[in-house]
């Protein structure tokens, strides 16, 4: 509590010296934050934009601003590369505009090699701060801004929360919510316990304050928020659990949806897919990252499930949820992945029904244990069955997605369609989306719509309300 007290005095001397920005300019301080990542980062952006709009700067949907911020992410080996592509354009906006601050934050700046490189060889980033320290934020800006120090402050472990930062939202109707941070899995190709740190749950009492104060803001739709949310109330004290909290945040009134991300397929409990069936506003959308089909290449991954529990679970949710939208993440060429390994991912894809599948290529991560296994896979071998898999994942993508033809859904519309004049999207319960015809006045409702025609993974609808 004294530490946010602290950051509201910076913020308060913040507005005094963009006022005073402004006047010597001649113009509003425009502000632009690129954000990498998942929607942790994304949550975590909004928050920096609620401080920066908070101290009277106005966004900009362009990198050529007077504050530009890199929210990073660091769980692949691209990830990375984008900053660095990033970085040698935006240094020619800094020298046409030698007042520009650039500043670097996320997942990437917990490691201290890339800070170091940063540092040495990006002199022109004048603010590097950590996911640790991301609370401080009103603090540093105002040593750069205010005192033209270069800082650079990153912190090991968490050692306060962000929750106290105003979050400014991209989208009015939906928000995400943080429940948890960091992780204690130890995935051996994961980053993120080592970047993100120990997890930790947020008060329930917190999550709901929350969660009323957006619905009373026009919210509709709310995503929990965590690494890994089924250990959500581990190391509370009060007995909690997701599904009780689940249930919690289910009762606010005025609220619509309610979403979550990402549970861990360890320890998706009955309690939980019992209250998920209880509660309507849940959605019928389940995220449950597979990452391999081969039981060896998951326990070598310390994912700490087996090919058979897993469909067995997959089986469950079919069972006892119906209607869910099931999807997926799956890593392709983890180190020792044999061809065998690999029919045993095609053989859990061809019989999960997914929805859709996010397949990525095994970045070797340094710091990981599994940067240090020996036999990793040939790149060709990898591109050959990511092909493989996509083609899969398409087939049995669409089977999934055409089930719902023919049925009158909710749906909350999200915007105007860009590619096609006179209609808008929005967002099925399963997470799908359905394109129709309405205009921009639609935006935020929920509407029933017709889904007349599947698209393999969209549909084409008409408004039935
Ligand atoms: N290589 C490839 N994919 C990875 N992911 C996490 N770490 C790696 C890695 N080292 C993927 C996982 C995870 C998703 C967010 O990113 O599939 O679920
Ligand atoms: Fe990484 Fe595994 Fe934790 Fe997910 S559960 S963040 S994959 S270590």
């Amino acid at each position: 509590m004294e530490e946010s007290k602290k950051q509201s005095l910076f913020v308060a001397q913040l507005k005094d010296t963009i006022e005073e920005k402004k006047k010597r300019i001649g113009r509003p301080v425009r502000y632009h934050i690129t954000t990498m990542g998942c929607q942790m980062n994304a949550r975590d952006s909004e928050k920096l934009s609620g401080i920066l709009a908070e101290i009277g700067c106005e966004e900009i949907p362009t990198e050529d601003a007077d504050i530009l911020l890199f929210n990073t992410c660091t769980v692949r080996e691209n990830a990375n590369e984008k900053l660095y592509g990033h970085l040698g354009i935006v240094k020619h906006f800094k020298k046409l505009n030698p007042d520009m601050l650039i500043g670097i934050c996320g997942c990437m700046m917990q490691e201290k090699d890339e800070v170091l490189r940063i540092q040495k060889k990006y002199r022109f980033v004048d603010l590097v701060f950590g996911t640790h320290n991301i609370w401080k934020f009103p603090e540093l800006l105002y040593a750069v801004e205010a005192e033209n120090q270069r800082v650079i402050d990153t912190a090991e472990e968490r050692n306060g929360f962000r929750d106290h930062m105003p979050a400014r939202r991209k989208i009015w109707f939906k928000s995400g919510v943080n429940i948890m941070y960091g992780c204690n899995n130890f995935c051996t190709y994961c980053i993120v316990p080592y970047v993100r740190g120990r997890e930790q749950s947020r008060a329930a009492e917190d999550i709901v304050r929350e969660v009323k104060a957006l619905v009373e803001d026009g919210v509709k739709e709310v995503m929990l928020l965590g690494q890994n949310v089924n250990s959500y109330g581990k190391g509370l004290s009060n007995g909690e659990t997701f599904a009780s909290l689940l249930e919690r945040v289910c009762a606010v009134e005025g609220l619509e949806r309610v979403r979550f991300m990402t549970p861990h397929p360890k320890d998706l409990s009955d309690e939980l897919i019992q209250v998920i069936k209880r509660n309507p506003k849940i959605c019928r959308h389940i995220h449950l990252p597979l990452q391999s089909g081969s039981s060896k290449i998951l326990q070598r991954m310390n994912r700490r499930y087996t090919k058979e529990s897993y469909l067995s679970l997959v089986d469950k949710i079919h069972r006892e949820l119906p209607e869910v939208g099931l999807t997926t993440d799956i890593i392709v060429g983890f180190p020792g992945e044999t061809e065998e390994d690999f029919q045993d991912t095609l053989e859990v894809v061809s019989r999960a029904g997914y929805q859709a599948a996010f397949t990525f290529i095994y970045s070797k991560r340094s710091g990981t244990p599994a940067a240090e296994f020996e036999d990793q896979v040939p790149e060709d071998v990898v591109a050959d069955r990511m092909q493989r898999l996509i083609a899969l994942v398409q087939q049995f993508a669409s089977k999934a997605a055409d089930r719902d033809e023919g049925k009158v859904e909710p749906v909350l519309v999200e915007e105007v369609n860009p590619q096609r004049a006179g209609y808008v999207t929005g967002r099925l319960s399963n997470n799908l989306m359905v394109h129709f015809p309405g205009d921009e006045s639609l935006i935020g409702q929920m509407v029933l719509v017709l889904l007349k025609e599947s698209k393999g993974f969209y549909y084409m609808g008409e408004r039935r309300d």
